[in-house]
């Protein structure tokens, strides 16, 4: 069993108040908050080991290497992928947008015909299909759709359920033959649901399409396992999962990641470089990983990982869930509407709503004056919102830390809103 109010006083940031009221904190879709191991691994590394890794002869290149490659490993057991030595497959990114224009820089430059024979798998021409969803990002729906104008390839999605979801259910006519790239979000930051992703990705790998996963609002909150999914490639940022912010993961396939052309370049990532002919590049990871990495922020990103882990995450999804009950509740408040699965079912605690007559940043001061923190606007996902008829919306959205009189605390404030703004 685990203490989740014990585990809650790990995170120094929630023992202030906030305009007079003890915070409340509801904005973990955008960020999470940091638990002390992780704020002490990122000042430890400066204290103690800070170097550039993979270049020097001197003692703390030697051991700050040794840490940054553990931190992979310990990312890479998080979410089940390899991190033995010349078979890693997961790679550094800037976070998961930075992830997501990775893969589309490097979908496009196999287009031009880089990364030779074994990158023709990844290259698109006019004709060919990406697939993505309604409910996406935009850090998935801008890349992907900026790669289709480079390439004359062309724009298709997945339309969504009444109350938010992804029609899996159509996969096999949104996916033909001439699908290439199939890229959808794993959850919705907006309705908070699990896509279901089996018969997409059935479907891709039917067609012999790149499945592409956003695991942004997945890894923080579900046990996950990309080789028993089955995906071929997954983005997602450190900051959501308790980690430091300015740094993020790309999961691949191995065989995909050593058949894929770089999209950045510069140090680091080559083996011989010359004036008057291409350059040699490194096998991944390295090859993805070009100029010096923010070494402390990975390290600490390691440490979070094995919280994550030691903590459990089926208990994670377990505590999460009796929260997500009782915000799920703001759907029975006068005015207010849920905006997704109203079933605590197949989706996570993050709550978007929308109040009848009152503006959404209005919402939102009005609940930041009792100190409770939740989030406006469009939440970068204008696509969906646009599905519930709207242009932005609130969003109330878990952690780890949360409690369920937390969650009763919001509601009650909800209550209010309306009144207040004399609706
Ligand atoms: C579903 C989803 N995808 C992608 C992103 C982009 O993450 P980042 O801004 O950390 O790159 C977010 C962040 O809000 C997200 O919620």
């Amino acid at each position: 069993m685990v203490d989740f109010l014990e585990l809650r006083k790990q995170f120094p940031i929630l023992g202030q108040e906030v305009h007079g009221h003890q915070l409340v904190y509801f904005d973990s879709a955008a960020t999470a908050q940091k638990p002390q191991c992780v704020i002490d691994a990122e000042s430890r590394f400066y204290e103690t080991i800070n170097a550039g890794v993979h270049r020097g002869a001197h003692e703390l290149a030697a051991r700050s290497t040794v840490a940054f490659e553990e931190a992979r490993a310990k990312v890479a057991k998080l979410v089940g992928a390899n991190s033995v030595e010349g078979q890693e497959e997961i790679v550094v990114t800037a976070g998961a947008t930075a992830g997501l224009n990775l893969l589309a820089t490097a979908f496009g430059n196999a287009s031009l015909g880089r990364g030779g024979d074994a990158a023709k798998r990844f290259a698109l021409k006019p004709g060919d299909e990406i697939v993505v969803s309604k409910a996406e990002h935009h850090s998935v729906l801008l890349p992907f759709q900026e790669l289709a104008y480079r390439t004359g390839a062309t724009l298709k999605w997945f339309d969504l359920t009444d109350d938010g979801r992804i029609r899996s259910d159509t996969a096999d006519e949104v996916i033909t033959d001439r699908t290439k790239i199939v890229a959808v979000t794993h959850i919705s930051n907006v309705t908070g649901a699990i896509t279901d992703i089996e018969p997409i990705i059935k479907r891709a790998h039917e067609v012999g399409a790149i499945f592409i996963l956003d695991a942004c609002q997945s890894v923080p909150h579900l046990k996950i396992d990309f080789h028993k999914m089955d995906v071929d490639f997954a983005a997602w940022s450190a900051h959501k999962m308790y980690g430091p912010t300015g740094v993020g993961f790309l999961y691949g396939k191995r065989e995909f990641l050593e058949a894929l052309p770089p999209a950045s370049f510069g140090g680091s990532m080559v083996e011989l470089a010359w004036m008057d002919k291409p350059a040699e590049y490194m096998e991944p990871p390295a090859r993805f990983e070009a100029g010096t990495q923010p070494v402390a922020q990975v390290v600490a990103a390691g440490v979070a990982a094995d919280w994550m882990r030691e903590i459990g995450m089926e208990n994670v999804e377990a505590h999460e869930k009796t929260i997500t009950a009782e915000l799920l509740k703001l759907n029975d408040v006068p005015g207010f509407r849920v905006l997704g699965p109203l079933e605590n079912k197949d989706r996570i605690g993050t709550v978007s709503f929308d109040v009848e007559g009152v503006h959404p940043h209005d919402v939102g001061q009005f609940f930041d004056a009792q100190g409770v923190a939740v989030r406006v606007g469009h939440h970068c996902a204008q696509p969906v919102h646009r599905h519930f008829g709207l242009f932005a919306s609130s969003r109330a959205s878990t952690g780890v830390y949360n409690t369920v009189e937390e969650a009763k605390q919001l509601v009650e404030t909800a209550g209010k809103v309306r009144s207040f703004f004399e609706v």
